[in-house]
């Protein structure tokens, strides 16, 4: 067998959910600590992370064409790892179908990737799916580096097993991470310049875990004492299920102010029918109910689902009624996709799957109901003064761009840096951003 030299320079491609950008970031730092650099912008890498999504098909595939577009001029290829949902739901069949790649690597196990690096360099091809009990994460390097906003993963997994959903299969069963943990990796994010920490979990609102003085405490407890965290300026989390919403986190909102008024519920579909065969275990008034409480905390908050067109057996008149929920709901912002059956699934084989054209059309009268109330949301904040976190320079000289509270990317012209918070007048509004004038220049 040829021994591969060892990488001197890395790329990690994320795709997918914020986790696995999280992963990612995890990732880097794990090689990084090998002594493995970054490959330079437009430079090629000798180690190559396609750091993979199941969710959707076409999320799916893209990986073998990205497999593809490695290849170099001169034939060879990078060492190639697979890593995410794909390597650990089509792991064997990665192997079989792409002899450029040599390594597959599980969510779960990427901690394990230095040791299969130097396996692969002796010129063996290496898959580990394993969700071993003792986690990656007590394995990996401490926080070192980090952007104004950070992810902080406190909530793997999916026991709710919805019926169109790949994520128990891949990412496995709920489990939170110790409070302790946390506390310790939010303080080293903040050591490292971040300003906002967004807790990341596949059902983050299911985050359970013991405090410092023993107590069992749920995600609000872990928030309030992040909060605690001085130079922490803002929290958020996400994706919360609808089940798992306890009147504590709701409250959270009423009195935290470091915490975020942003909420991302996805309800999926608008017919209890429907819901009822994708497992979802809420109706729509109850889903609707959740919305209000949260409104009544924090009268201000922005809201945001997911939505899915087109499960098998959904009618014309159950996608009707999933219009009525984006009327009731009036959300700030949303993500709707058409379903994509997913292997292994209960509802991959259900009887009555939708055409795929009936599922486009569904598709664009969701979202032009969608597009209506993001920008009805954004218009509604000019005048508006907010704090904004800056987060990077704009495309023209002199501009910023940052976030609202309200998670909207803000843009102004002014004397700033990455990770100020900046006081403006919100001046202007489109669909996924909003024009600002800083309170400063106003008062000049
Ligand atoms: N088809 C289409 N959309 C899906 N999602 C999850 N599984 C599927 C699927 N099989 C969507 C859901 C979920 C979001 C992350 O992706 O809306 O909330
Ligand atoms: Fe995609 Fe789900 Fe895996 Fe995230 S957890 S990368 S959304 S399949």
């Amino acid at each position: 067998m040829p021994t591969i030299t060892a990488p001197q320079t890395y790329r990690v491609k994320s795709f997918g959910c914020q986790m696995n950008v999280y992963d990612g970031e995890r990732m880097a730092e794990l090689l990084a600590e090998q002594g493995i650099a970054p490959a330079p912008e437009g430079e090629d890498a000798d180690l190559v992370v396609l750091n993979t999504c199941h969710i959707r098909e076409k999320a799916a595939e893209k990986v073998y064409s990205d497999i593809g577009r490695l290849r170099r001029a001169d034939g060879s290829s990078p060492l190639i790892a697979v890593a995410g949902c794909v390597a650990q739901a089509e792991g064997s069949e990665i192997m079989r179908r792409a002899p450029a790649v040599k390594m597959v690597v599980g969510p779960q196990a990427y901690h394990r990737l230095p040791e299969m690096i130097r396996e692969a360099g002796e010129g063996r091809r290496v898959t580990d799916t394993d969700m071993p009990a003792q986690t990656k994460f007590d394995a990996l390097p401490r926080r070192r580096k980090s952007g104004p906003s950070a992810f902080l993963t406190v909530q793997e997994g999916c026991d709710k097993f919805c019926t169109y959903c790949v994520v128990p299969y891949t990412r496995g069963a709920e489990v939170s991470r110790p409070h302790a943990a946390l506390v310790e990796e939010a303080k080293r994010l903040v050591d490292a310049g971040a300003r906002e920490i967004t807790l990341l979990g596949q059902n983050v609102n299911a985050w359970t875990g013991e405090n410092a003085k023993g107590h069992s405490v749920g995600l609000e407890g872990l928030i309030r004492d992040l909060a605690a965290i001085p130079d922490l300026a803002r929290i958020r989390y996400t994706t919360s299920h609808p089940n798992d919403m306890t009147q504590g986190l709701i409250d959270a909102h009423g009195d935290t102010p470091k915490l975020m008024p942003f909420l991302h519920l996805p309800v999926q579909a608008g017919s209890d029918r429907v819901l009822k065969a994708m497992n979802r275990s809420h109706t729509v008034d109850s889903y609707l109910a959740i919305l209000e409480r949260f409104r009544a905390a924090r009268p201000d908050i922005a809201l945001s689902g997911d939505f899915i067109v087109g499960f098998p057996g959904e009618t014309d008149a159950e996608f009707e009624e999933t219009l009525n929920v984006v009327d009731a709901a009036r959300y700030a912002q949303c993500f709707s996709f058409k379903y994509s059956p997913r292997p292994g699934t209960p509802a991959a084989t259900m009887d009555g799957q939708v055409p795929a054209e009936v599922m486009s059309e569904r598709l664009t009268r969701l979202q032009a109901a969608l597009m209506r109330d993001s920008l009805a949301f954004n218009a509604r904040a000019v005048g508006k003064t907010c704090e904004v976190l800056v987060e990077r320079k704009g495309k023209l000289p002199g501009q910023w761009v940052g976030k609202s509270p309200w998670l909207q990317s803000v843009h102004f012209s002014a004397d700033a840096e990455i990770g100020q918070i900046v006081s403006v007048e919100i001046t202007s509004s489109a669909l996924t951003s909003l024009g600002a004038v800083p309170l400063a220049m106003l008062a000049a």
